[in-house]
């Protein structure tokens, strides 16, 4: 199973990782994380080219090819022989953030990354989708705060990040029913992962819904 990881910057995706890496570990599954772009040896060296200042005048399809590829290197290496041995694959960013960043953001058009997407990954699908939805500010105020590296995907026109959250906002909103999860992630970090907590019980665990005032 592939539970995928989804957010504009500062939506706090890391944190609810590790949250809902230890809710899975408890019900005794066997579970890893990968990062996109990279966790592969080949995607870290792609990841620096991507982050890296001095590419802030990359050509917009080289972008998403360097994307595509660090992604077809983590399938291969690392996500398909994990799916193989039956382990639960959590992932920080999938193919979502290239159709959001590059075929919607940056206008290059859903169907073409859709298209790089399927070559890349070979058809692989998410089976779950967490949208952690945060507003653009309070994100980039998040990010000021607290990260530790501030990349070149982080030095990007406000504009461009509105236009992020609006396009995962529309394909959330498509796909709701479907795989996506809406979270709503202007929350308090607690609150956050309950909401994640409830919807794993609900949907991988077939649990009740847990409620607010049991605080479990
Ligand atoms: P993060 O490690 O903080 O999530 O940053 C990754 C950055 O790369 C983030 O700005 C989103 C961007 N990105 C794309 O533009 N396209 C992609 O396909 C992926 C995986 C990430």
């Amino acid at each position: 199973m592939i539970i995928s990881f989804e957010g504009g910057e500062g939506s706090g995706k890391s944190s609810v990782i590790k949250g809902a890496l230890r809710l899975i570990q408890t019900h005794g599954m066997e579970v890893c994380v990968f990062r996109e772009p990279g966790d592969t040896e080949i995607g870290e060296q792609i990841r620096n080219i991507l982050h890296d200042h001095k590419n802030s005048n990359i050509s917009l399809r080289t972008e998403a090819l360097l994307y595509q590829a660090a992604r077809s290197e983590l399938v291969d290496k690392k996500i398909r022989p994990a799916i193989e041995r039956g382990v639960t694959v959590l992932l920080d960013r999938f193919y979502d953030s290239s159709i959001v960043y590059q075929g919607m953001a940056r206008g290059l058009g859903i169907e073409e990354i859709l298209h790089l997407t399927r070559f890349a990954t070979g058809g692989l699908d998410p089976d779950l989708t967490f949208y952690l939805d945060v507003d653009v500010q309070e994100g980039l105020r998040r990010i000021r705060e607290n990260k530790r590296e501030f990349n070149r995907m982080d030095a990007q026109p406000v504009e461009f990040y509105e236009k992020v959250r609006e396009a995962y906002l529309n394909l959330c909103r498509e796909n709701l029913g479907g795989r996506w999860v809406y979270i709503n992630a202007n929350q308090e970090f607690p609150n956050v992962m309950l909401d994640v907590t409830k919807e794993l019980n609900e949907r991988i665990f077939h649990e009740g819904a847990i409620t607010r005032e049991r605080g479990t």
